[in-house]
């Protein structure tokens, strides 16, 4: 779909998986098994249309969940979506709530981070052989795609379903949940939301150039509040599959929002702020 350097369709990655495994969601679907410089993604990829609209499956943890947050290759997964030709990335992801009015339950289509994670590959830019050369200072404001975050929003208000237009995601290394003491803290930062996987997901999508935007799904209330106790495992996949449905058709509306808009200049803006943004590149 990519004309010289205009794009003349979106072609849709989508990472987080679950929620999509009807196998008639997907027209003409391929499996891709894919390496990248970076090394293997999660998984394979699923390559096919929904509804006519080019898109690509990811399950960011792999289809067995055999990757915990801070062994996600989140370079690869990127990396190997761009290679499949995508122009978005469009994730879900599982929450902790830090505010009182959001709720288990709710979407949150998120616009902004705290980066809480360490040790994690954040970077194209590390002189990797097969990766691009220079030095990349790219802006964090905004973060997120403004038009898939509206794509995103209006889906989930057409569908009635409860709905937050932001938050702030505090990311965590994990894999354990925070202490009373830090989800305080988190609370005095600012955070409206926890989890351990948005950031580099976020980061890395923008240095490829590609439009990110991702929607929450509130599982619990970390354990910030004082009649509660800590959140637990069984919690999060307990409210997590009562509600990823949810996240799956705001998805869906989404990729059809996506695939009808004609105007993709704002896709050259993705990679031109890249662009604008390497130093020292040879
Ligand atoms: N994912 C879901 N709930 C979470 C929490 N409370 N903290 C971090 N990650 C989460």
């Amino acid at each position: 779909c990519e004309l010289g350097n205009i794009y003349a369709c979106a072609n849709i990655g989508i990472i987080g998986g679950s929620g999509f495994d009807d196998p008639s969601l997907f027209q003409n679907p391929i499996e891709l098994h894919v390496n990248t410089p970076f090394g293997k993604p999660s998984d394979t990829l699923l390559q096919g249309q929904i509804k006519g609209v080019p898109c690509v499956l990811l399950a960011r943890h792999g289809r067995k969940h055999q990757y915990q947050p801070s062994d996600v290759n989140y370079r690869a997964n990127i990396w190997a979506l761009k290679e499949a030709g995508c122009t978005h990335v469009l994730a879900t992801t599982a929450t902790g709530s830090l505010v009182e009015e959001y709720k288990p339950g709710d979407l949150v289509i998120l616009d902004d981070f705290i980066d809480r994670t360490w040790g994690r590959k954040c970077t194209f830019y590390d002189r990797t052989e097969g990766g691009p050369r220079g030095v990349c200072h790219l802006p964090m404001r905004p973060a997120f795609c403004e038009r898939s975050r509206r794509a995103l929003f209006d889906a989930a208000v057409s569908r009635g379903y409860r709905c937050h237009e932001k938050g702030t995601a505090v990311v965590i290394q994990g894999p354990r949940f925070s202490s009373r003491a830090e989800s305080l803290m988190h609370r005095q930062w600012g955070g409206h939301l926890v989890n351990m996987t948005t950031v580099p997901e976020v980061v890395l999508a923008k240095e490829a150039g590609l439009s990110y935007a991702a929607v929450a799904l509130i599982t619990d209330y970390d354990c910030w509040r004082e009649d509660e106790k800590s959140v637990s495992v069984s919690e999060v996949l307990a409210m997590f599959a009562q509600n990823v449905k949810k996240a799956a058709d705001v998805i869906l509306d989404a990729v059809q929002i996506l695939g009808a808009d004609t105007d993709l200049e704002y896709l050259n803006a993705h990679r031109e702020l890249v662009t604008s943004s390497i130093m020292l590149k040879d």
